[in-house]
């Protein structure tokens, strides 16, 4: 039997078979389901709604009919729906695929800074001598920095074409020798200290120049101090750092806190005397400055100059450590470069 009225629940089967072609989401899935099923306007709602309207002799067929293509298109609809929720979860499953195999990220474990290491090195070897490790500050009075040193005003190392002045009378510390007298102004004799720390010039960065790197000062005073136990400590400590065979030579110089004063050589760690590019076939290389305390310190910091007697010396961390482990531009310990700090 075909009537109008069926004709019209065909065309809206077609339709909807039509529309549900186009439909390729949930989402354009949920609009043909409302177009054609919603409760207030959907299509087929609608013509349901009519069938009072249908003649009595056709109103049993048509409702069998209606229910039928209703429930082809629940069906269909139900069909999709579970495709596109299937093809939903597969996408995200996709997006979200760990491979298990691929290696994981390493943690960088934090790591002492080779300067630290040597800091503490030397350190430890001093310690293990009884000494004891001071502290100085690095923005200094000129006081401590050159005058209570013998540096007189003429000195050229006062120049501020080399020194940071913050004032006239402010600079940042341009060696660590301040803290001897720091330390001797708070301290009576037997005085026997290391003091290892930053200091400060105005020097152009390149292979072994940084306009900041670290000394360490050595200070012992007490009475009958003489050259040789200068020289027998510096032995000693060069043998701890660089190795039992390592040799130390003292060569006169001049330093307006010491008197006499004397520049360190070791015996060239590379070629053990031999002679080689690094210590220009002298066999040797220069470390520290050294000597015995100027009398002129004691002055300004009340020791009896008739009782006591010492020896300083003083050098760069950064060298010790280069020397050791042979590594040619000081830049290095300012990079930050991992693959070189890892070494250490
Ligand atoms: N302060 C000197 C410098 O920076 C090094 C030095 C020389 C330190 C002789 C000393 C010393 O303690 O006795 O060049």
């Amino acid at each position: 039997m075909s009537s109008e009225w069926i004709g019209q629940l065909r065309s809206i089967e077609q339709q909807f078979d039509r529309e549900r072609e186009s439909a390729a989401d949930l989402r354009s899935l949920e609009e043909v389901k409302n177009r054609f099923l919603s409760r207030k306007s959907g299509l087929l709602t609608l013509q349901l709604q009519n069938v009072r309207n249908v003649p009595a002799a056709e109103r049993a067929e048509f409702g069998r009919i209606a229910n039928e293509i209703k429930g082809r298109i629940e069906t269909a609809l139900e069909a999709l729906q579970q495709k596109f929720s299937d093809a939903d979860a597969t996408a995200a499953l996709e997006r979200e695929r760990l491979d298990v195999t691929l290696p994981g990220n390493r943690r960088r474990i934090g790591h002492i800074h080779p300067l630290t290491l040597a800091r503490q090195e030397i350190e430890d070897i001093f310690i293990s001598m009884g000494y004891t490790v001071e502290d100085g500050p690095e923005v200094e009075k000129t006081y401590y920095n050159f005058e209570a040193l013998n540096i007189p005003a003429s000195h050229p190392a006062r120049d501020p074409k080399d020194t940071f002045y913050v004032s006239d009378d402010v600079v940042l510390r341009t060696h660590t020798s301040p803290v001897q007298v720091r330390t001797m102004e708070k301290m009576q004799p037997p005085v026997r200290i290391i003091c290892p720390g930053r200091v400060y010039r105005r020097d152009a960065a390149d292979a072994t120049h940084t306009p900041m790197f670290h000394q360490f000062e050595c200070l012992l005073v007490d009475e009958g101090i003489t050259f040789s136990d200068l020289k027998g400590t510096l032995e000693r400590f060069h043998k701890l750092y660089f190795g039992e065979k390592t040799e130390t030579r003292l060569r006169p110089s001049f330093f307006p806190f010491t008197e006499p004063s004397a520049e360190v050589d070791v015996s060239c760690v590379f070629c053990g005397r031999k002679g080689c590019r690094v210590c220009k076939h002298s066999g040797w290389i220069e470390v520290m400055g050294s000597g015995l305390v100027n009398p002129r310190l004691f002055e300004f910091v009340k020791y009896d100059a008739s009782r006591y007697t010492g020896f300083a010396f003083g050098g760069g961390i950064e060298r010790y450590h280069a020397l050791k482990y042979g590594i040619n531009d000081i830049q290095l310990y300012y990079q930050n470069d991992m693959r070189f700090l890892e070494q250490f």
